[in-house]
């Protein structure tokens, strides 16, 4: 997703600014640039590729570079290819702006400047911003982009600048994020709070339609009205690592071996005298609650199937996963006693946000399980958990998706103990299945890591590659699927073993690979046979499977063992395997493993 970095203090702000800009970069971009002010001019660099690129273009023009005020951009291409002139900040004699989200009426915009004698460069919803404000500008800031504003319609976070302001940026925010960094005689502006965090741990939060003043000794903000605001100081608490990898190669194998560590934090705070507690308390008649609705996108969704599947099994709730993308244009059945949970790692997810939203329209009890702490949903649900993973650098989820799966673990054993649908006996049983797990999963990475390196090796040469399960392994094999389509750019699928005989078999030759997830003791009858009439096509198998079961497999297969754990605690135990298969194929493949191409990190448009 795009960047938005500012600075105005006593440092060389192209300096700041890349500093910023680095630190936004696993969010994934195609484009970068920046604004500074100069010599009561505006000096615009901007270059398609990465930031390097744009270092280059600054240190040719070092000189013309040494100022204290600046905005930057990483820019993740909506409207228009990633090139130099899409590439923002976009500037006019007059104004230069750097802009995250969508205008939606910016044709509109374009049609109206055009006839005023505008000429537009580039194919970006943002240009229209620019010239907009350069048309409206009468010397006043603020007047002029309060003005602006009433003709946008869409959603922005905006970084501004005004020719004649060298000491000033200027901030709009509606929907997408925006930050003002607080620094010692020194200001910030940022789309993602880890971007300052190496300078300040103080900061505003924009809210919808506030306009932020910022200058080194001061910062501003005033409503749509032109009205001062009184605004609270938040302080982050943690540090964001987002540059150091620790010495592991990737910061996504770096974040998978975090895993066992998140699990077992999260466990130490969420599991009292043997009992999960969520600190459910302010979350309002919980007994009462007689559905509940899970909405998320990508990965968050797939561990919602495995929260719905553990939620009703424990809590015997019925639960409904909705992907946020359709449930925000459905027609969902929302009452009092229904819990609409959102899940997102980043908590801007757009789709996410807008189905939480509709969920609070209709005055339904609302829960965030989140990751980013000050991100908008953490601010608007009713009651929010962390998943505490910390900073989750590469754009494929792991240590985020495990964090969400464990928390809905406990939810639903949590949901079974107030409900009083199992025995106390059961739930201590339950929480200690999940005690177990952090080491389970620290054995998988310290001895199975070169089996699952090779067993990657031999699979990179399939590009038809299925995984099949049935239970709780089918929304494991949907997340499976996932990874590897997002990390090796192979078209991976999953289906419901017991579906493959429904059509999906047809596709199973001896190129094929089918990877099967067989955790399920309860099923694996059936699951068996599932994996015999695709070995009988002439599929190549790849079995997962625990070591109680794999005594019983007659034919012979590639497997993988896995320790033999209650069944509805191994989800955890494959998907670390899954996790590890699709990072070491994309590895052998040459991709960019922590930022693969066409992805964003978060996804804040719709
Ligand atoms: C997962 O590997 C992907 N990066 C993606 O599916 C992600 O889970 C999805 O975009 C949701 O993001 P969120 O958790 O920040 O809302």
């Amino acid at each position: 997703m795009c960047g938005i970095a500012g600075y105005v203090g006593t440092k060389n702000a192209s300096e700041v600014i890349i500093e910023e800009l680095k630190r936004m970069e696993y969010r994934g971009y195609d484009s970068a640039g920046i604004t500074v002010t100069h010599k009561d001019e505006l000096f615009t660099l901007k270059t398609v590729g990465k930031l390097n690129a744009l270092e280059e273009l600054i240190s040719a023009q070092k000189t013309k570079l040494n100022s204290h005020c600046a905005i930057g951009h990483t820019r993740w291409a909506t409207h228009g290819k990633p090139s130099s002139a899409n590439a923002h900040p976009h500037t006019t004699p007059k104004v230069s702006v750097v802009h995250n989200g969508i205008i939606e009426n910016s044709a509109e915009l374009k049609n109206k400047l055009i006839k005023l004698g505008y000429e537009f460069e580039s194919e970006t919803d943002t240009e229209a911003v620019a010239k907009l404000l350069d048309y409206y500008y009468n010397g006043d800031p603020v007047e002029t982009i309060l003005c602006t504003q009433k003709e946008l319609v869409g959603t922005y976070a905006l970084g501004i600048m005004f020719k004649g302001y060298d000491d000033t940026l200027f901030a709009l925010r509606k929907e997408s994020p925006l930050i003002v960094g607080l620094g010692n005689n020194e200001n910030f502006l940022c789309s993602d709070l880890n971007a300052i965090l190496n300078y300040t741990n103080k900061y505003y939060i924009l809210e919808n339609n506030e306009l932020a003043v910022i200058k080194k000794d001061s910062v501003a903000v005033f409503d749509q009205n032109g009205q001062k605001l009184d605004k609270k100081i938040n302080i982050a608490t943690w540090q964001a690592d987002v540059n150091d990898k620790h010495g592991f190669e990737h910061f996504m194998l770096k974040e998978i071996f975090e895993q066992p560590n998140v699990l077992k934090e999260i466990l130490k705070h969420n599991i009292k005298n043997g009992l999960p507690d969520l600190e459910l308390q302010a979350l309002p008649n919980l007994e009462e609650i007689e559905k509940i609705i899970i909405v998320a996108c990508g990965s968050a969704r797939y561990a919602g199937l495995l929260g719905k599947y553990w939620i009703e099994k424990f809590a015997r709730l019925p639960v409904e996963v909705e992907i946020a993308s359709e449930f925000r244009y459905s027609y969902p059945i929302l009452t009092s006693k229904t819990l609409v949970i959102c899940i997102s790692q980043s908590g801007e997810t757009a789709d996410t946000l807008a189905a939480l939203r509709l969920a609070k329209l209709n005055n339904v009890p609302t829960l965030g399980i989140i990751n980013v702490k000050g991100s908008s949903m953490s601010r608007e649900a009713d009651h929010v958990i962390y998943t505490n993973a910390g900073a989750e650098v590469a754009v494929a989820s792991t240590k985020a998706y495990m964090a969400q799966i464990c928390i809905l673990y406990l939810l639903a054993v949590e949901l079974a103990f107030k409900r009083k649908t199992l025995q106390e006996s059961q739930i201590f049983e339950l929480s200690k299945d999940i005690l177990d797990i952090p080491e389970k999963l620290l054995n998988i990475l310290k001895d199975n890591l070169k089996e699952v390196e090779n067993l990657a090796n031999f699979c990179s040469q399939f590009s038809n590659i299925f995984f099949i399960g049935r239970g709780l392994d089918s929304a494991i094999a949907k997340e499976g699927a996932l990874k590897l389509k997002e990390l090796a750019y192979i078209n991976a699928q999953s289906y419901v073993a017991g579906e493959l005989k429904h059509g999906p078999i047809s596709l199973i030759t001896e190129n094929a690979l089918v990877i099967s997830l067989l955790s399920q003791e309860r099923l694996q009858k059936k699951m068996i046979s599932n994996i015999l009439e695709a070995q009988a096509r002439g599929g190549q198998i790849l079995l997962i499977s625990k070591e109680k079961i794999l005594q019983n497999i007659p034919a012979q297969m590639k497997t993988l063992e896995l320790a033999s754990c209650n069944d509805d605690v191994m989800p955890f135990l494959t998907v670390v395997v899954l996790q590890l298969f699709a990072y070491f194929v994309a590895k052998t493949l040459g991709h960019d493993v922590d930022k693969p191409r066409n992805l964003a990190k978060s996804v804040t448009v719709e």
